[in-house]
């Protein structure tokens, strides 16, 4: 009698401790959304220029700029994070083009960094 309700106990304590678990993984994906994505030391050199460069500079660059808008260097990246059109078209905020053009919201990564960006004051270092 007394072995089996220690069994039970054990069981019980089994199945509260995977819940607890699958618990804690769950709300580290809430809280974080992209398990891999390194949001230390977010700067322009370190990390923004090399998104501006895959996803915008085909139309944003020295041979297009569409709406003068420039994402190939920290001195006109500056102009769309001041007025902030930066936030706004990344992020598809009311009022603002969606960019990449047709193309959805960025990988969400790649859109954190950004925002953590330009939460920071827009860093050049
Ligand atoms: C395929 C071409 C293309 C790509 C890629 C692209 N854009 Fe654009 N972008 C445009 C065009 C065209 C406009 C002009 C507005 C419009 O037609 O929607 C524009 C306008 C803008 C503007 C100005 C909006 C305004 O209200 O004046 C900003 C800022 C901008 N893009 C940022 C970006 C960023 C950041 C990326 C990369 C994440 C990006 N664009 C990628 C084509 C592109």
């Amino acid at each position: 009698m007394r072995r089996k309700s220690n069994i039970h106990a054990l069981i019980i304590l089994l199945l509260t401790t995977v819940a607890l678990l699958s618990c804690v993984s769950k709300n580290e994906l809430d809280l974080y959304g992209t398990p891999d994505c390194d949001t230390t030391n977010v700067t322009w050199n370190s990390k923004i220029s090399a998104i501006m460069q895959v996803n915008c500079v085909v139309c944003h660059g020295e041979e297009v700029s569409y709406n003068g808008v420039r994402h190939d260097s920290y001195k006109s990246e500056m102009i769309v994070v001041n007025d902030g059109r930066l936030r706004g078209v990344v992020n598809h905020l009311n009022g603002f083009a969606k960019m990449p053009k047709d193309r959805g919201k960025l990988p969400a990564c790649e859109l954190k960094l950004i925002n953590i960006w330009l939460d920071n004051g827009a860093p050049e270092n």
